[in-house]
């Protein structure tokens, strides 16, 4: 979380810092801020809130300064308030530091400097390393790029930094250790950083993303150097970006999750092409492809994410059983990482993440590899730190999403987890021909039945308006519904800051039936299916008690439509495909009921969407 900019060249820095934050709000917006080296000073705004705020604080002056950095704050160490945003100061005030991360030994260092005299203003661990950079400086006399990898060498934690100093206008100093660092190399001896390449993408294709523990000098005059914490001399390695501008666009819709949810069916072709052979019944995968041997030979699939990335990875449970009849754990990667679990080297570890930064993900996954465990990648971000980490994996082609709510990228990760474990079972030899004909076909037909699903949007917005003031809200579903419950209910109290709960249909009578009055709405996923008939009992339990059901039902259904106080057609697919269409209704309601209720839909309070601290 936190997102940072920086740019050095030939024009203005200011606008390039306020929109490639803009770009980055999603990683955090609990405070933002600037500073500009502009005639031997460095000029810092900053203020609690929203980039608009920043904007509206600045009240029409535009910082000069051809230097400059840019932070969005997602706040860890201190209250989100004007003091703690970044960038933070030197105690002399000549240099001035953005970062992203947490560094953990932060007490011990700040009790040492107080000690030397350092009085800090901030509540931060970024307040404590920028005095330490300047308290190495002046006890060395080394330069600042010296002084920062130096400082950087004491420091526990991770983190993307960037410093400038008003006495260097040509330079500026970058480094990283777990938290993302992108820098953009223009052509006309423009520099560009990013905690992602979406501030860049408008200005260079060309991108070096930093490896942990680089330390990166950019220099007017010299240009681009890099070294390790150890000193030893790195080559940059420039790679071409992928992204296209429109994506990062909101495109006509008010929203991102508008968008994001309405791009489904585009997003989904865009994850199976060139991966699936309709006509001939084969998949395609080289990441699975390469590694045959491991796949067909793997004791077992452990499935570590966190958020909606786990809740894809619990669908992925039921596809990889059923179909490549492979066991398979689902962990929070934040409780794998604590348990001591049990790894083989015949396991395949798989780690599923949009942002391909999460922390938890990124430490449950080292983990793994310790224990010679192979790990395989599921991740939207191209370039991202874990699809870099991993030995072999699969991009879910999403495009960029912007919404902290994620929408399009759980589709696209069901989908590749479908096409893994249907890559797997052909090669295991545990599914037949004809299944596999059928289940292929069935998939490629999945982005036409979104659109139509995409079309109960105005029932949903009825539906929305009903129960928008509810105080709580249950999801029922069973087997690979279960998981869409949850995603249901994650996807309502994000943004609409509803309490709701996923729950398996059955499990409902061991506790939450407890909560059913006439108030409690009842969103029960109660399409065709062997559990069917089971489902048709729960919604007569939840009836018993005056809860209202609305019920999500395969096209033509006539039991559960009897007796659902409203409910929702969606078309008839293949059982183990029923997530990708079932989710979609969850998704609109979730939206809906969030504009209806006044709430920032796409940058919900107290979240970020990449959530790089543990
Ligand atoms: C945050 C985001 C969620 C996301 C989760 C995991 O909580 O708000 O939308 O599911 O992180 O992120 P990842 O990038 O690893 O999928």
């Amino acid at each position: 979380m936190c997102g940072i900019v920086g740019y050095l060249g030939t024009g203005q820095a200011y606008p390039i810092l306020i929109k490639g934050l803009k770009r980055l709000e999603y990683r955090g917006y609990d405070s933002a801020g600037v500073a500009l080296v502009n005639q031997g000073s460095v000029d810092i705004h900053k203020c609690k809130g929203k980039v608009s705020d920043l904007e509206d604080h600045l009240n029409g002056v535009i910082p000069e300064g051809t230097l400059g950095i840019g932070h969005t704050r997602w706040a860890t160490h201190g209250p989100p308030n004007d003091i703690n945003a970044h960038p933070h100061a030197s105690g002399n005030g000549d240099l001035a530091m953005i970062h992203n991360g947490i560094i953990e030994n932060y007490a011990t260092i700040k009790e040492t400097l107080e000690n030397r005299g350092h009085v800090f203003v901030s509540d931060t661990d970024t307040e404590v390393l920028i005095h330490l950079i300047e308290d190495i400086q002046s006890k060395t006399s080394v330069d600042l790029f010296e002084a920062v990898r130096l400082a950087l060498a004491e420091v526990v934690g991770a983190y993307a930094i960037v410093v400038i100093d008003k006495k260097n206008p040509d330079r500026m100093i970058a480094a990283k250790k777990s938290s993302p660092l992108v820098i953009g190399v223009g052509s006309d001896g423009d520099y560009y950083i990013g905690s992602d390449a979406t501030p860049i993408v408008e200005y260079t294709k060309n991108v070096v993303y930093m490896e942990d523990e680089e330390v990166a000098l950019i220099d007017r005059n010299t240009g681009l150097k890099i070294v390790t914490i150890q000193n030893k001399e790195k080559v940059p390695y420039i790679q071409e970006l992928e992204i296209q501008l429109e994506t990062l666009e909101k495109g006509g819709y008010d929203y991102f999750m508008h968008k994001e949810i309405y791009e489904q069916p585009r997003s989904i072709i865009d994850c199976f092409r060139g991966r699936m052979n309709v006509q001939q019944g084969t998949i395609r995968m080289s990441g699975i492809d390469d590694h045959a041997e491991k796949w067909i030979n793997a004791r077992r699939v452990i499935i570590v994410a966190c958020g909606t990335s786990w809740h894809a990875g619990l669908v992925a449970e039921y596809l990889f059983e059923d179909i490549a009849r492979l066991p398979v754990e689902v962990e929070y990667a934040s409780e794998f990482r604590y348990r001591n679990p049990i790894i083989y080297e015949d396991d395949i570890v798989v780690a599923i993440s949009q942002s391909g930064e999460t922390a938890d993900t990124l430490a449950a996954i080292e983990m793994a590899k310790e224990h010679g465990a192979h790990i395989f990648g599921v991740c939207n971000v191209v370039g991202s730190t874990i699809s870099r980490t991993t030995h072999s994996g699969a991009y879910t082609h999403a495009g960029p999403e912007i919404g902290v709510a994620s929408t399009k990228a759980f589709t696209a990760q069901v989908t590749v987890l479908t096409l893994m474990a249907l890559s797997v079972a052909q090669k295991r030899g545990t599914i037949s021909d004809a299944r596999l004909h059928r289940l292929i076909a069935e998939l490629n037909s999945i982005p036409d039945k979104v659109e139509e699903v995409l079309k109960t949007n105005d029932q949903v917005e009825y539906i929305s308006d009903i129960y928008k003031n509810a105080g709580n809200a249950l999801y029922l579903g069973r087997g690979s519904s279960f998981p869409v419950a949850l995603e249901g209910a994650l996807k309502l109290k994000e943004i609409s800051y509803i309490h709701a709960e996923g729950y398996p249909a059955a499990e409902m009578k061991h506790g939450p039936i407890a909560l059913i009055d006439e108030e409690m709405p009842v969103f029960v996923i109660a399409t065709q299916g062997q559990s069917y008939e089971k489902v048709v009992s729960n919604i007569q339990e939840v009836k018993a008690r005056k809860g209202k059901i609305i019920a999500i039902v395969t096209e033509g259904d006539k039991t559960v439509k009897a007796m659902a106080d409203h409910s929702i057609e969606i078309p008839k697919t293949d059982e183990s495909l029923v997530p990708l269409v079932s989710v979609i209704p969850f998704q609109l309601l979730s939206f809906h009921i969030a504009v209806m209720r006044g709430c920032n839909v796409d940058q919900p309070r107290n979240l970020a969407k990449s959530v790089t601290v543990e």
